[in-house]
């Protein structure tokens, strides 16, 4: 499973970039809006530093804006991947940007339906959100696992992107049931590594290292 970083903060990007593991970023505007940064200029150094796609979102609701806007932000960089509404608009942009081979992220999907509209429509990655799924009294998980199956069934391409992820277990979750991407926000990623276990191993190894007077 892919691991993409859900932020516009670049300390935090360099950070896990370091770390080798870092497979994309995805953006939002109100990632941006609280990043507090220039929305291309903060973009076109995100995707200095990652390899993966960039998800970058369109603000415009009518397909010709939102191609415009595409535009735009397609020339940032190669790894740009251009996300949309899972909306009519948004499925039309979609499927003309795919077209000419530009990467594509409906986002926004809160149904298995929604998510076949998306693949039919070539999208590259659908952004099935999770944590709000879930906080509305639906059971998140059971959207992924319909969408695999469905995706599955008809051999669709489009990659299923776990987004809205709030925590470790829907990142086992979507490990389990096979998703290709989740992207979570730092705090959740960094969250991954550690183990109260781990953390007391280190210490009791390290404390009978020092009884040995031994260096490496
Ligand atoms: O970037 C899309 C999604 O991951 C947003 O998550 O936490 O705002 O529901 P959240």
């Amino acid at each position: 499973m892919k691991f993409f970083a859900d932020t516009a903060e670049i300390a935090a990007i360099q950070e896990l970039a370091a770390t080798g593991l870092l497979d994309g970023v995805t953006t939002n505007p109100s990632l941006i809006a609280k990043s507090g940064r220039d929305f291309k200029e903060v973009t076109k150094e995100i995707c200095a530093i990652v390899d993966g796609p960039v998800s970058a979102e369109v603000v415009a609701l009518d397909h010709e804006t939102m191609m415009k806007e595409a535009e735009v932000l397609r020339k940032i960089a190669d790894n740009v991947c251009i996300k949309v509404p899972l909306t009519i608009d948004g499925l039309k942009t979609c499927k003309k940007l795919t077209g000419d081979g530009t990467m594509v992220n409906v986002t926004l999907c809160f149904s298995a339906t929604q998510a076949l509209l998306a693949a039919k429509a070539g999208a590259t990655f659908v952004s099935p959100f999770v944590g709000r799924h879930d906080d509305n009294g639906f059971d998140g998980m059971q959207l992924i696992g319909d969408i695999k199956l469905i995706y599955e069934n008809y051999g669709f391409k489009t990659e299923i992107l776990v987004a809205s992820v709030r925590h470790g277990i829907h990142v086992l979750q979507a490990a389990q049931i096979g998703a290709d991407v989740m992207t979570a926000p730092p705090s959740v990623i960094k969250g991954l590594f550690k183990h109260v276990l781990t953390e007391k191993g280190i210490e009791g190894f390290l404390a009978d290292w020092a009884k040995t007077g031994q260096s490496i």
